[in-house]
């Protein structure tokens, strides 16, 4: 699967995705306005998924491009049909894309503590768990949730694996 990168006529999409019932318990929400800066500007990359037919199938957002460590953040990736098989698929692009067209050593993310499946897909690809960052997350209810700080290095990713 290769993503391609996304336009300002995405982001309906992009925000239908984050919207979906469920997903609000692991990834964050941006307004209008909050996409449409961050895509215009040179830290974010936006990569969608493309199903058989190049219907849009998914969203990753890429941060912190420009971090003069290498250090590049998966800041948010979510599935319109999750559960399918196409999310492994898709990270596995992402992560070529990145390597392939960033100057990324390390690929970065956090998610969260109870999000077994996608902690299960980062796992399967070589992501390390770095640590466990207590108490991090504020949930709608007022509650905390941790996070897990996740990374892959340059090193330890093969382009053969991203096939
Ligand atoms: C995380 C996400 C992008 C993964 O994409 P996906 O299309 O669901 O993933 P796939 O179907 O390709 O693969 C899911 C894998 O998780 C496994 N899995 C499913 N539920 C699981 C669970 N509760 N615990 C552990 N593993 C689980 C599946 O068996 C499969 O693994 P396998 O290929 O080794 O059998 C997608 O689920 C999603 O959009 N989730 C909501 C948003 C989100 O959580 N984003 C990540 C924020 S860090």
């Amino acid at each position: 699967m290769a993503p391609r990168l996304a336009t300002p006529a995405d982001i309906p999409f992009v925000m239908a995705v984050e919207r979906i019932p469920g997903h609000d318990a692991y990834i964050n929400l941006w307004t209008e306005e909050q996409h449409a800066a961050a895509l215009a500007g040179p830290d974010h990359a936006y990569l969608i998924a493309t199903g058989p037919d190049g219907e849009p199938a998914g969203f990753a957002i890429l941060s912190d491009l420009r971090d003069p460590h290498g250090n590049i953040c998966l800041k948010r990736i979510a599935m319109a049909a999750p559960g399918r098989g196409l999310g492994a698929a898709f990270l596995r692009a992402v992560t070529a894309w990145t390597f392939g067209n960033t100057a990324a050593h390390r690929f970065w993310l956090y998610v969260v503590a109870s999000n077994d499946r996608a902690r299960h897909v980062y796992r399967a690809q070589n992501f390390a768990e770095e640590g466990i960052l207590r108490e991090a997350r504020l949930e709608a209810d007022g509650t905390r949730t941790a996070l897990i700080l996740m990374s892959l290095l340059r090193r330890e990713w093969s382009p053969e694996t991203s096939r």
